[in-house]
């Protein structure tokens, strides 16, 4: 996606580590019009699917899912990641692993929220080491539901998580893959 791609070079800034900042338009200060874009490419790309479900993870997934989800017309659902006093008690839940942040959270969706009958895309803002988007394969697979996809914003395709994904089965489309940003500047995988 040209836009997204444009943007994350005028935009994005490479931190330490392999961080890439983009908290100017996806992750902190959010860019309505660029997430509009992202939601119709997404559509797109899962058109033919019969998606009945949208599932992120709060809270850079939800900008991206809720578009996609408008254009789509279909219900976005993001799994929480702490305990609410608001979450019905019937829940599915899992576990996560952050290697970002070296610890593990629990991810919860109301069963109610996700069901036998439902077509699920997975959409995310980041794929790097793959473990939200297993965690949250693991809901729809508790649910009985099934799993057509995930849409990722950026993949940062030399670290694990889109080789861990793929190798289970899921099929995922990234709007930018990244593949290298080691030397402060992002170079994209040739599409
Ligand atoms: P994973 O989700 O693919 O397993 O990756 P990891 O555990 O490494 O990521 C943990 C968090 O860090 C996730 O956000 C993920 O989106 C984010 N992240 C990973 N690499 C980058 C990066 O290069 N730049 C930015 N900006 N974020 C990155 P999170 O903790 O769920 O945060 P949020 O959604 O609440 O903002």
């Amino acid at each position: 996606m040209d836009l997204l791609k444009q943007k994350i070079l005028n935009e994005g800034i490479v931190l330490p580590g392999n961080i890439l900042k983009v908290d100017n338009f996806l992750n902190h200060q959010i860019d309505p019009q660029l997430m509009y874009e992202i939601g119709l490419a997404f559509a797109d790309i899962f058109a033919d699917m019969k998606i009945t479900k949208i599932l992120t993870i709060e809270a850079s997934g939800i900008p991206p899912a809720l578009m996609t989800g408008y254009i789509m017309k279909i219900p976005v659902v993001y799994a929480k990641k702490t305990e609410a006093a608001n979450l019905d008690s019937d829940y599915l839940s899992a576990e996560v692993y952050s290697y970002t942040r070296k610890k593990s959270y629990i991810i919860r969706v109301s069963r109610n929220y996700l069901k036998s009958g439902d077509c699920v895309l997975l959409i995310d803002d980041f794929l790097a080491n793959g473990q939200a988007v297993l965690g949250l394969s693991d809901l729809v697979d508790q649910a009985g539901a099934c799993l057509a996809g995930a849409g990722i914003v950026i993949e940062k395709a030399f670290q694990q998580g889109g080789d861990r994904v793929r190798q289970r089965g899921i099929y995922v489309r990234s709007l930018a893959r990244i593949e290298d940003m080691s030397g402060g500047t992002v170079q994209f995988c040739d599409e």
